[in-house]
């Protein structure tokens, strides 16, 4: 794999980027908006990190990038139907991202609702026709929706708009980015490692990196809110104090949080170290993550 660990994660995010434009094409029928309204919001934006992710646990497994892209497609889909909602009115109510208009204001609320529901309809209906073992399938595809559901990312979206405008526990605000960021980063991974067939006990280091990574980026995603360039960052700065939002700022101010992402991301890189080639890229994108601008 070489040193180049930012060509690397170039490479993994453009065959992410390739294959969701496969995945997800247009049709000339009845409800072509809805097409329309899933790609404006899916394509040409966004890191792809649970993408890359999980190709990267999948080839942690041995096995081929082209196995284990279905997952790939399917977790960037669920993420980008995440963002599409959060972003809605009744939510945080924003209007860009990733550069570019929302999809409720491009579009309309109803369709931006739909297309949301449609990337995860889509999601699964992918994983469903995927070629590998099936039993490894149902495995990911379980790991997958947990994490989605009410125990991960929906569960950790109702205890943050729940808390807005309150004083919480540090306890509840990690519960709260454990869940509606955290889970999915750890899905993203661990669904392509058992995708391609990964064995259990190599489950518990990913588990424990991607739990440390998760976590650091929403405490990063916290940060980047007040510090970071509309531009670069392609979403508003300051929505968190418009939505009176629990961040990590609140609780440690900018200087604490970025020690403690910074601790975290260390804590993670030092995990995976036993893991070869691709633990080092694991290790080096913790670090990355760390000190992203975007
Ligand atoms: C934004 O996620 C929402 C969070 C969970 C913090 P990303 O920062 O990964 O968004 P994209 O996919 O790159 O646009
Ligand atoms: C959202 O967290 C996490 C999701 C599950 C979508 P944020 O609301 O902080 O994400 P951004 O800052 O809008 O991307
Ligand atoms: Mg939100
Ligand atoms: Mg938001
Ligand atoms: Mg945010």
């Amino acid at each position: 794999m070489g040193k180049n660990f930012d060509a690397v994660y170039k490479e993994r995010a453009d065959a992410v980027e390739t294959a969701l434009d496969k995945y997800v094409t247009l049709k000339n029928n009845y409800q072509s908006k809805i097409y329309e309204a899933m790609r404006y919001s899916l394509l040409g934006g966004g890191k792809r990190l649970r993408g890359v992710l999980c190709l990267t646990g999948g080839l942690l497994a041995g096995g081929a990038e082209k196995d284990v892209m279905p997952f790939a497609c399917a977790m960037e889909m669920i993420h980008t139907y995440s963002l599409v909602h959060d972003d809605l009115p009744a939510m945080d109510n924003d209007d860009m991202r990733r550069g570019k208009l929302t999809c409720h204001k491009k579009f309309d609320e109803a369709t931006a609702i739909l297309a949301g529901d449609a990337l995860l309809n889509g999601a699964f209906e992918l994983m469903l026709k995927s070629k590998g073992r099936e039993s490894d399938t149902l495995k990911a595809m379980e790991i997958i929706a947990e994490a989605s559901g009410t125990e991960g990312m929906i569960g950790g979206q109702t205890v943050d708009l729940m808390c807005e405008g309150k004083e919480i526990s540090k306890d509840l605000l990690l519960y709260l980015h454990r869940h509606k960021t955290g889970a999915l980063i750890s899905a993203a991974l661990l669904s392509g490692y058992v995708a391609c067939g990964g064995k259990n006990e190599g489950t518990a280091v990913l588990r424990e990196y991607a739990e440390k990574i998760g976590l650091a980026f929403q405490v990063v995603d916290d940060i980047l809110d007040i510090t970071g360039d509309e531009k670069t960052l392609g979403k508003p700065i300051g929505s968190d104090n418009k939505n009176h939002k629990n961040t990590f700022i609140g609780f440690m101010g900018l200087d604490g949080s970025k020690e403690y992402a910074k601790e975290l991301s260390a804590a993670a890189a030092e995990t995976v170290k036993g893991l070869g080639e691709e633990g080092k890229f694991l290790a080096w994108l913790a670090e990355y993550l760390c000190d992203r601008k975007f």
